[in-house]
């Protein structure tokens, strides 16, 4: 066993309707951050913590997914023609050599669990990683799955990140119980999807990154749908852990929830004052506004 991860799951397959009009015909995980799509962050992310299967979970509005990380043949013919040699690295860099990447459908979008599932006969290892796009987290040298995948190295547990919330928003978030941290990770005793803020063990919620032990398949193949008819990956986590070691581990990182508007802007604005070509100028021009 070592410190990386081999496979990683990007479900993908959600409707994006909290970023309607944009989502419309884009698929929310295909608008651009400064100026990389949000999946190609997630990648990238995924490629540095080891992976070389990626394995998508799409649905009916996502071909722009698979386009994005496919050979863009007459693309790369004309920069070559032109001798636009850094454009022609830039195309050809979306996905690095020895990387592959696997697509399955979704064909009704019925929780974030039954997405994972659907990854269920892609996966041979015995862990494997779960990165939700729209959670953008920056930490330039040390990406959150590269943090997971060390964590897991050094236990052996199934990890959920998490971070601190305000305790009037865990109502949006699954929330974690786990009363004894050292250093950045506790064990979890339980975890419930959303609950209301007098009944939640924790304002530690659930960041969109697992490292996942592969017995949660079966566990998602009995887990019931919830009372909006999606199958929660939380439940079947909550009931791993009764067998099984998971940990929440509190990551080193800045976290933007580009599912909605606000977070976008806020990631568009702290990458863009940290672009190495108009980081600067970008930054003065927010000074002057
Ligand atoms: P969200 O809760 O953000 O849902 O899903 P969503 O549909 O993408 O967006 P809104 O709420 O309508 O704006 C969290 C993650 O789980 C995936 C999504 O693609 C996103 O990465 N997901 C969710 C699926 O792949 N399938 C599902 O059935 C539900």
């Amino acid at each position: 066993m070592s410190a990386t991860i081999r496979t990683v799951v990007f479900p993908v397959a959600g409707l994006g309707t909290r970023f309607l009009p944009a989502t419309k015909s884009v698929p929310k995980e295909m608008l651009p951050v400064v100026d990389k799509p949000l999946i190609q962050y997630a990648v990238e992310e995924a490629v540095a913590a080891g992976a070389t299967k990626l394995v998508f979970v799409t649905g009916r509005t996502k071909n722009a997914i698979a386009d994005h990380f496919d050979t863009a043949y007459e693309l790369e013919t004309e920069l070559a023609a032109k001798q636009k040699d850094e454009l022609l690295t830039v195309a050809q860099s979306v996905l690095p050599h020895g990387v592959t990447c696997l697509y399955v459908r979704q064909s009704q979008p019925l929780g974030l669990g039954h997405a994972i599932l659907c990854a269920k006969h892609l996966i041979q290892e015995d862990a494997f990683g779960v990165i939700l796009p729209d959670d953008l987290i920056d930490n330039g040298a040390d990406p959150v799955m590269c943090q997971l995948a060390r964590h897991h190295h050094e236990t052996g547990a199934s990890v959920v990140s998490v971070a601190e919330v305000i305790p009037a928003h865990v109502s949006r978030y699954g929330v974690v119980d786990a009363p004894h941290f050292e250093g950045r990770s506790g064990r979890l005793q339980g975890i419930v999807e959303k609950p209301e803020p007098e009944d939640a063990p924790s304002n530690l919620a659930v960041v969109g990154r697992y490292l996942l032990s592969a017995e949660i398949f079966d566990i998602l193949e009995r887990t019931p749908a919830d009372h909006r008819g999606e199958i929660q990956i939380t439940d079947a986590i909550a009931t791993l852990l009764k067998d099984r070691p998971v940990d929440a581990f509190q990551f080193e990182g800045e976290q933007f929830d580009c599912g909605n508007k606000l977070g976008f802007l806020q990631a568009t604005v702290r990458l863009g004052m940290k672009h190495p070509e108009f980081g600067e100028a970008f930054g003065q021009w927010l000074k002057d506004q």
